[in-house]
């Protein structure tokens, strides 16, 4: 899939920086061609020659070269499709993220108008810490494609958020982002709702679920890199560079979408709504009884995707009117723990949505919180197309694929 591209890495001075050396070898077997550039620090932990030997390339350090008649940051700039660095130190992160350019690795990214993968890795306490989370937020904002690190054994001896994600996690973001159908959602203005609804009880206490929100914010993503105009509607805090309206009842998702509706090319309905909602939400601390059993009473939520094709329902059908309003494609998502299919095929009926995304969420590999899925896509002239288990951003790039060509 790489085959024929351009990748330049960058790699920053921490201890997984021996672990670029298995990367470059990923990206070579696919055949691509890798250009690597370090910071000084980089070099403590891996040399020179091993990479340029990986590489099959010159490797990149110094900034003020007289070999070359082009400067030099331009000029990696210029050939690469994409940047990935990894692994990011914090102060690589921060320099990136403020706009320093005191090295060659970060005048190249400064440089850098291609997608940017940055994956950092650093002690825990250095990763929680809270100018290292302002300039990852600064960065994702700006479009950045940050691959979290991940808990476990660190190489310091804590255990914790920090060490570096999967190499495959890294090969998978770059073939993800170089095999994009480039720009062609470019002009769609595309609202994707993500995360579990939180329908209070009283001012302490709720009722959710445990949606983490990741496949609606892939499917976000995904059509963000595509070039739609994106709207997320979420329950969940997350920095993006495309617009995002914090919810957090079903009611409130309902009003965000449907003031949208009518500029709206699709809707996507990955959120889990909750079906039921407090009959009496108070506004206090409900107070402990002697009692040991209490009762709330809950009461019926909107079905948002219901309504929204019955909306458009009738927006399709006028009248003898000239109505020339646009009527959105809509996509739900369909969770079932049993008898997926045909439990969706029904769903699909009920909802009188385009397209039902089916996922079994009584698995604990997929679904619910889990970074990967498996679904199976209903289209409303009851086609059914499966798409084999995967992380959930390239689910969402086949399933945004499969809506449009
Ligand atoms: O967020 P993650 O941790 O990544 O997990 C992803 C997911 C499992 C939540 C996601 O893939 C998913 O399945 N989302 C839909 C969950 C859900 O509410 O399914 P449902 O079968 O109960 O509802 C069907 C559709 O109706 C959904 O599109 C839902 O958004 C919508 N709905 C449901 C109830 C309601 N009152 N209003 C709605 O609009």
């Amino acid at each position: 899939m790489l085959n024929g591209k351009n990748i330049l890495i960058g790699i920053t001075g921490g201890i997984a920086a021996y672990k670029i050396c298995e990367l470059i070898r990923m990206y070579k077997r696919s055949g691509a061609n890798v250009r690597v550039v370090c910071t000084p620090n980089a070099l403590n932990f891996v040399t020179k020659l091993t990479l340029q030997n990986l590489s099959q390339n010159e490797v990149g350090i110094e900034e003020f070269t007289t070999e070359n008649y082009k400067p030099e940051h331009i000029s990696y700039a210029d050939e690469a499709d994409i940047m990935v660095i990894a692994p990011a130190t914090a102060n690589t992160i921060g320099k990136i993220a403020n706009g320093i350019c005191d090295n060659l690795l970060t005048s190249i990214t400064c440089a850098f108008t291609k997608p940017v993968i940055i994956c950092p890795a650093m002690n825990c306490g250095m990763w929680n810490n809270v100018f290292v989370q302002e300039n990852i937020n600064k960065l994702k904002h700006a479009g950045y494609n940050i691959i979290e690190p991940e808990e476990g054994f660190l190489a310091c001896g804590y255990n914790g958020k920090g060490r570096l994600c999967e190499l495959e996690k890294i090969y998978q973001k770059t073939e993800n982002l170089l095999t994009l159908k480039n720009k062609n959602l470019a002009g769609k203005k595309i609202v994707i709702t993500a995360g579990g609804t939180i329908e209070a009880i009283d001012t302490v206490r709720y009722i959710s679920n445990y949606s983490s929100g990741k496949m609606g914010i892939a499917l976000a993503d995904c059509a963000y890199e595509m070039g739609a105009d994106v709207l997320l509607i979420t329950t969940v805090n997350t920095s993006k560079p495309y617009g995002v309206i914090n919810v957090k009842s079903a009611e409130d998702m309902k009003i965000a979408i449907e003031k949208e509706f009518d500029n709206t090319d699709c809707i996507i309905m990955a959120a889990a709504v909750a079906d039921y909602k407090a009959k009496d939400q108070l506004n206090h601390k409900m107070k402990k009884t002697s009692e040991d059993e209490i009762s709330i009473t809950l009461i019926k939520n909107p079905d948002i995707l219901k309504c929204l094709c019955e909306k458009r329902a009738k927006v399709l059908v006028p009248s003898n009117s000239c109505a020339s309003q646009k009527a959105p494609l809509i996509i739900g998502f369909c969770a079932e723990s049993e008898n997926l299919i045909e439990n969706a095929k029904n769903k699909i009926k009920n909802k009188g949505c385009d397209y039902l995304v089916a996922n079994d969420i009584s698995r604990k590999d997929i679904g619910f919180s889990s970074d990967f899925n498996e679904v199976s896509i209903l289209k409303n002239d009851g086609t059914v197309k499966h798409l084999e288990r995967a992380d959930k951003y390239t689910i969402a790039k086949n399933i945004l694929e499969e809506i449009y060509g």
